[in-house]
């Protein structure tokens, strides 16, 4: 533990002492990134090439000049003595392979009371090309995102190869990363191992929908494996949908280098003279409270830049994918609304399969790009089912899949040049389907006039669902020309934002839920157009209590759609109690995907009661900071917990993931209350038949006592689960 205290302070500060060769003088200039509680430090050298010396606890001004050079280069570039992976590499238009990037000016200014934008700019020693560091700094949530920019003015064009957002470098005894991986189904899987000599990356190639196997997120333990309430920890994101490489280099010299960025693989850049690279923002962020503080700051963030209205509860909802997939008509949609509208929730999601008419979607095999209403299903169209909902005072979302087209489909008959794929080859289908060139402006246009047609005619709609249920394979773009065809997935990606960003101009209210077959596309750079997420297709409760443990370390519950769903499971053929489906989803943002017909009288009751409770706590999953206790990863039992910023409440989930016949004891020592409040403990959604909390059930106990003796009640029964209120006085 101490030695963890002591390495707090000077993780940075080791860099100085390991690389005192540096040529410095008392007069080096030094750029500060400041937040609330962090500061980066740069400095010039003597030589004029900018070194990062310093990332950790905020540094007073008057002790900047007491931090020393590194050998750390802020943004290296391939060429002079670096032979290490390079930030920036590019090919100059008379075919110099080198660049050296001298520093030429910096400058900060205040954007608002919480943000500022330093800009530091360096220029090539001899071409005329200039490479912009850039780094807003969020000073409450002491977030900072860094991207870059590059311009040139060489004769030619040059072409780009390596253009990393950001490259962070530290020096410390030891580093762990932990990355998020996974597939389809069993998203955002965490893995920690310490990083030895050489590269380790962690990327995706797959263009659109990138996070099928692996999440651009990292958590990065300095000097030994990540705690989760204490010890120094960095966490970082990137901004950005399509590929992604994130590096992590230690050198000869035990330097790290994290080098984060858009994927370069086969992905070389074309940049005009004066055109202005900007590649997306890296979003990190250090704490000193460990993992738990990486996710607090981040979730924090999100709520206010983040995720589109974070500051607006969310609603709950039924789905109706599980209950019907593809086969259903007007007469089952209106029972699952009126069945949905009965049990209380707010919104009903109508999913996959209604639209199509020449080549009707009754299941994956035709009809997407036709997004006119199937009129055998549906005769009476979308409005009859919008007047239904309203009669019900339910809200009512819908499904679609814009940037997607089956090969049978009349889009395609009218356009197989707008689909992704390889001149002279075959069609590389998945799903049945192909991906529609969202790099063509024309596509763009189409994309947000299917989307602006279907809002406009039906206003009624408050919610879409955006799916997306395939990566790119066989690429090419029939629009981009010969020599740019490497542009396509950064073209791609631009050409969703533009859509995007059209939609939001017009349409601020309606809830967009980002889903990609399940976590195939969760990042910061799409999310300021959602309100939610699907991380997964698997609704086992089992399975989502570590799902939902990973994505929550970056990504806030209050967007983290969870959905009750039958048993035994359609996907893993788990069995899990009722109680325990609606306890695992009631700590994100709970809906159901299920035919309510088929529940018996006492389940469709219980169900309306949970619904009615989550109402009454959501507040607290939504907006409160989250709380890990007991990790699924290390315990037989997992717990977490949610309080909110005023601590005047919170809410904590407790789950057995697996029977312990003499009883499971482990203690839940809460966090985050505050110490001389008095608190009044209350269970939530309890189980019909018993409670493992009676005898705690409204008694008082001050925010210490509850921090230092903890909760302490035995549970017995696999898929077991606690949910109670701390109330405070
Ligand atoms: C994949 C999604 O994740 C599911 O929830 C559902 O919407 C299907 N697509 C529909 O095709």
């Amino acid at each position: 533990m101490m030695r963890r205290i002591r390495t707090i302070y000077s993780v940075l500060f080791w860099v100085a002492t390991v690389h005192l060769a540096i040529a410095q003088n008392a007069n080096n200039k030094a750029v500060v990134i400041r937040t609330a509680n962090t500061s980066l430090v740069y400095k010039v050298d003597n030589d004029q090439v900018i070194r990062q010396c310093y990332y950790g606890k905020a540094i007073n001004e008057n002790d900047v000049a007491g931090i020393q050079l590194t050998s750390l280069d802020a943004y290296p570039a391939y060429g002079k003595a670096y032979v290490n992976e390079p930030a920036f590499r590019a090919v100059h238009a008379d075919g110099n392979l080198t660049t050296e990037l001298a520093y030429v000016s910096a400058e900060t200014q205040v954007q608002d009371k919480n943000i500022t934008l330093t800009r530091i700019r360096l220029r090539d020693r001899h071409y005329n090309l200039s490479v912009t560091l850039c780094f807003k700094a969020y000073q409450q949530q002491d977030i900072i995102e860094q991207w870059t920019e590059v311009v040139h003015e060489e004769k030619k064009d040059i072409t780009l190869f390596n253009f990393t957002s950001s490259q962070l470098a530290l020096r410390a005894s030891s580093y762990w990363l932990t990355s998020f991986y996974g597939n389809w189904a069993s998203e955002m899987n965490m893995k920690e191992e310490q990083l030895t000599e050489g590269i380790k990356t962690i990327d995706s190639k797959l263009g659109v929908r990138t996070n099928q196997f692996a999440h651009a997120c990292f958590l990065l333990g300095v000097e030994g494996p990540a705690e989760e309430n204490s010890g120094t920890v960095i966490g970082g994101t990137l901004a950005w949908p399509g590929s992604w490489s994130m590096e992590f280099e230690v050198d000869p010299l035990k330097n790290l280098h994290i080098l984060a960025g858009i994927n370069p693989y086969a992905s070389h850049y074309v940049l005009k003279p004066k055109e202005i690279f900007k590649t997306p923002a890296l979003l990190y962020t250090i704490s000193h409270e460990g993992k738990g503080g990486i996710t607090r700051k981040f979730h924090t963030w999100s709520r206010t830049y983040g995720i589109h209205k974070g500051d607006q509860p969310r609603m709950t909802l039924l789905n109706n994918w599980e209950a019907t997939y593809f086969d259903f008509d007007e007469k089952v949609l209106k029972q699952i609304i009126g069945d949905a509208a009965g049990m209380g929730f707010d919104l009903f999601l109508l999913d996959d399969g209604w639209f199509g008419n020449k080549y009707p979607r009754n299941d994956d095999r035709a009809g997407l790009g036709d997004w006119d209403v199937n009129k055998k299903k549906l005769p009476n169209g979308l409005d009859s089912l919008l007047r239904e909902a309203d009669r019900k005072k339910i809200k009512f979302g819908i499904w679609v899949e814009p940037e997607m087209i089956n090969p049978k489909s009349e889009l395609y008959e009218k356009h197989p040049d707008w689909a992704i794929t390889a001149p002279n080859r075959a069609i590389d289908v998945s799903r049945n389907q192909l991906i529609l060139d969202l790099s063509n402006p024309q596509v763009q246009d189409y994309v947000y006039n299917v989307m602006d047609n279907l809002l406009t005619r039906n206003p009624g709609i408050a919610y879409l669902k955006w799916d997306c249920n395939r990566y790119v394979t066989n690429p090419g773009s029939s629009y981009l020309p010969a020599d740019r065809q490497s542009h396509l997935w950064i073209k791609y990606t631009e050409g969703l934002f533009a859509v995007l960003k059209r939609m939001r101009q017009k349409y601020t209210d309606v809830r967009i839920m980002l889903c990609s077959g399940g976590g195939g596309r969760i990042d910061y750079g799409t999310l300021p157009y959602f309100d939610e997420y699907w991380i997964s297709d698997n609704t086992d409760a089992l399975d989502r209590i570590f799902i939902q443990w990973g994505t929550t370390h970056f990504f806030p519950a209050m967007g983290l759609a969870s959905h009750v769903s039958v048993v035994p499971n359609h996907i893993t053929q788990r069995s899990t109690p009722l109680k325990f489906r609606f306890d695992v989803a009631m700590s994100a943002k709970l809906g159901m995907d299920l035919q309510p017909k088929d529940m018996s009288p006492d389940e469709k009751e219980f169900s309306r009661k949970a619904i009615q409770e989550y109402k009454a706590i959501r507040h607290i999953v939504q907006f409160g900071d989250l709380y890990r206790l007991l990790s699924p990863y290390e315990h037989k039992r997992a717990a977490m917990m949610y309080v909110l910023p005023d601590r005047q409440e919170a809410l904590v989930f407790s789950y057995l993931l697996k029977k312990e016949i003499y009883g499971n004891d482990q203690v839940l020592y809460l966090h985050g209350l505050e110490p001389t409040k008095t608190y009044t403990l209350k269970e939530v959604n309890k189980s019909p038949q018993y409670s493992r909390i009676s005898s705690l059930e409204g008694q008082k106990f001050t925010g210490a006592f509850l921090m230092t003796y903890g909760v302490r009640f035995q549970m017995y029964n696999e898929f077991e689960s606690v949910v109670f209120r701390a109330v405070a006085e």
